[in-house]
């Protein structure tokens, strides 16, 4: 199939970052049903439609592989994404998969803490920042994913929440390596439950953690590292809280594994 002539990728003119709009699938489509839905994405886009954002795909891990080749031959103007992965290099850990196995599959970005693997599986920050130094040594991008719970929200810890995941993922990473990884915002009040939050929401939450890593690696760090906003985007929110100060992309979850939805919110 030829190759769909494609318009380069521009940076924000505001900020100079390259927005990523990402496809979390969660445990979702097995893999037959993986590849229709990516096919049914790439024949819902327009070739300017690739100009605006870059956009990865995470399907499960048994839909990798297929993914990857269909994405490859096809050409198709996606970057593929994982969901987890497993910080050591190989062993005896059954069940996991590990970042050099996805990094063979040419995964570019892999999701990290999620709220659903820190609160269904236990994960803590230490094996967030665990993972997330693995994802970084085999030359991927980790997404990071960070946000407080509405119990938090109430509280008023938010700020000491975004601050202490953030801080605490990157801790021993360097200032360079920094620059490079994805935040997500995710408020987990807002995740698969209809509650969006507002652009102001996002703005807040992508400056708090602008704040944190200025203050750790400095205000030319913060700059470079790209934040999304995540939790129930749908077509209708996605052009405000893109257009949301501070947020360079979004992460979506249910809206995703609709080929028309995800398109429209690309197209935002
Ligand atoms: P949602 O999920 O869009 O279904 O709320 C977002 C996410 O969990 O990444």
């Amino acid at each position: 199939m030829a190759a769909k002539k494609v318009l380069e990728l521009k940076p924000n003119p505001r900020t100079g970052r390259y927005r990523l709009i990402s496809g979390n699938w969660k445990m979702n489509l097995n893999h037959l049903e993986a590849i229709q839905l990516v096919q049914k994405l790439y024949f819902g886009l327009r070739d300017v439609d690739y100009g605006f954002a870059e956009i990865s795909i995470h399907p499960p891990a048994t839909s990798l592989r297929p993914i990857q080749l269909l994405i490859e031959s096809d050409r198709m103007h996606f970057s593929l994404g994982a969901q987890n992965c497993y910080f050591a290099p190989s062993g005896a850990y059954t069940g996991e998969v590990s970042a050099q196995m996805l990094s063979k599959l040419n995964v570019k970005y892999v999701i990290v803490g999620h709220s659903e693997r820190r609160r269904i599986f236990g994960e803590t920050d230490e094996v967030v920042a665990l993972k997330t130094k693995a994802i970084l040594a085999e030359q991927m991008t980790p997404i990071l994913c960070v946000g407080e719970t509405a119990e938090e929200r109430e509280a008023g810890e938010t700020d000491d929440v975004l601050m202490r995941q953030v801080r605490l993922a990157v801790a021993d990473l360097s200032a360079e390596v920094v620059a490079t990884i994805v935040v997500a915002y995710e408020p987990i009040w807002a995740i698969g439950t209809g509650l969006v939050a507002t652009p102001e929401d996002a703005t807040s939450g992508a400056q708090l953690i602008r704040e944190e890593l200025a203050r750790l690696y400095g205000g030319d760090v913060a700059e470079r590292v790209r934040i999304q906003y995540g939790g129930s985007v749908t077509p209708v929110t996605a052009h405000d809280l893109l257009e949301a100060d501070g947020v360079d992309g979004l992460l979506v979850g249910g809206a995703s594994l609709d080929a028309e939805a995800f398109s429209r919110i690309i197209r935002a």
